[in-house]
């Protein structure tokens, strides 16, 4: 048992299940998931850790079965974040080149990437990404590889993502108290858009929706990178509220309701037909007719559809959307929720599935698993340590044929 460089574990600590996904990224980079372990969620609300004691015991249930299921044992991970805190902005940087030859270098680069990520935030917030998109060149747009080339002035975009400092201090040191060290946060929306989108559809331009039990994050991609993303404090839980509050039922049947005979659509020929509300006995407490239950359900979807549209079209991005919309989440279980976004983004919605990813079928299938497979994922490419270490033979091999160089 030991955690290699090689596995890569991400945790999601969802409103409604904490969840922890152990990936193996093999030698020729394919990624295969050996272990998901899972603990409903007690101490969360929209994102919010409200009892973190409660909190880091899910936390290790969830770790303890998916450590168990991929026999590895994990010391850190990564570590989705979410919450209404989270912002979005898109920033430039630009550099002037002052070599006599004006020839790019890596140092140019990495001083245009410094000069853009200078931003003026809130004082008690800070960057969570600053991901780069596009460099300019002498003006020149769409540049991915400036090294080498000759310009007068580099710029570059980046797209940058924030949050408050001090929750996102909460999750690292509830993560900590576990005696675990925390790889990396990342934002939740970033991680589901890694596991659900392939490569042509994030440059065709693809928008992807994940909507969970507290909070729906939202990334938009266009020309392979990321333009846009954000976080709305509503998901399925307010969905239950709804019916619990508009049906006068409690929480707990609203949410079985919802499940077994919920939709996202108005259907008007069953709209008359009536449902059976019973108590945990299975005994009928009250009937309540179909059309009422799709009404009180769609209208909070189509909301949070609509307010999402709206940000997407102020972005400037909704004719940008090629490839469609990508759902993802615990509520895609939902029936009619395909239609319903079809009818508000006036575009092509899909159901995501986990792309280039293999291993455990129960994982890659579950819209709602898709974020802590993000996760994972991000760790794949961004992580700093090599995947394999060269053992310590070949670097001293290594070091002598240098040193024999030197001498030649
Ligand atoms: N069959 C279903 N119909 C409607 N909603 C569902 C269904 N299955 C799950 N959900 C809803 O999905 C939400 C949980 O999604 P999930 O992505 O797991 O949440 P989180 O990441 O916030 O923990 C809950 O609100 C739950 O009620
Ligand atoms: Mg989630």
């Amino acid at each position: 048992m030991f955690n290699g460089t090689n596995i890569i574990a991400g945790l999601e600590i969802g409103t409604t299940k904490i969840c922890v996904v152990i990936g193996e990224l093999k030698a020729d980079g394919s990624m295969n998931i050996r272990g998901l372990g899972q603990a409903p969620s007690n101490g969360v609300r929209k994102g919010e850790f409200i009892n973190p004691k409660e909190v880091a015991e899910d936390v290790r249930a969830a770790l303890a079965q998916a450590e168990k299921m991929a026999d590895v044992e994990i010391r850190s991970l990564y570590v989705g974040v979410t919450g209404g805190h989270i912002r979005c902005f898109n920033n430039r940087g630009i550099h002037h080149v002052y070599s006599a030859d004006r020839e790019i270098t890596q140092e140019d680069v990495e001083d245009v990437i410094q000069n853009a990520k200078a931003v003026n935030l809130p004082f008690d917030n800070s960057i969570l990404h600053s991901i780069r998109q596009h460099f300019i060149v002498d003006g020149e747009d769409g540049v991915t590889d400036p090294v080498g080339m000759h310009a007068a002035q580099l710029q570059v975009n980046l797209h940058v993502i924030h949050g408050k400092t001090n929750r996102l201090q909460n999750v690292m040191r509830l993560v900590q108290t576990t005696s675990l060290q925390v790889d990396d946060v990342v934002f939740n929306g970033l991680a589901s858009s890694l596991a659900l989108l392939t490569a042509e559809q994030k440059d065709l331009g693809a928008l992807v929706i994940d909507m969970g039990g507290g909070t729906t994050e939202y990334a938009v991609y266009s020309e392979g990178v990321i333009r846009h993303s954000g976080v709305l404090a509503v998901g399925g839980d307010h969905i239950t509220n709804d019916l619990a509050y508009g049906l006068k039922i409690s929480l707990s049947r609203a949410e079985k309701l919802k499940k077994a005979h919920g939709s996202a659509l108005v259907n008007e020929e069953i709209g008359d037909q009536t449902i059976s509300v019973t108590d945990e006995l299975g005994l009928e407490i009250k009937r309540v007719k179909a059309g009422h239950v799709h009404l009180i359900m769609s209208a909070r979807i189509e909301e949070v559809f609509k307010i999402i549209a709206e940000e997407v079209e102020k972005a400037g991005l909704m004719n940008l959307l090629r490839a469609g919309t990508v759902l993802g989440g615990g509520c895609t279980h939902m029936p009619g929720i395909v239609k319903l976004a079809e009818k508000v983004f006036q575009m092509d919605v899909v159901i995501g599935r986990v792309q280039n990813t293999g291993g455990l079928v129960e994982a890659l299938e579950e819209p709602e698993f898709a974020t802590a497979i993000g996760l994972v994922r991000y760790g794949a490419i961004y992580q700093r340590k090599p995947v394999a270490q060269p053992g310590w033979w070949s670097r001293f091999t290594e070091f002598i044929k240098k040193l024999m160089s030197l001498v030649r």
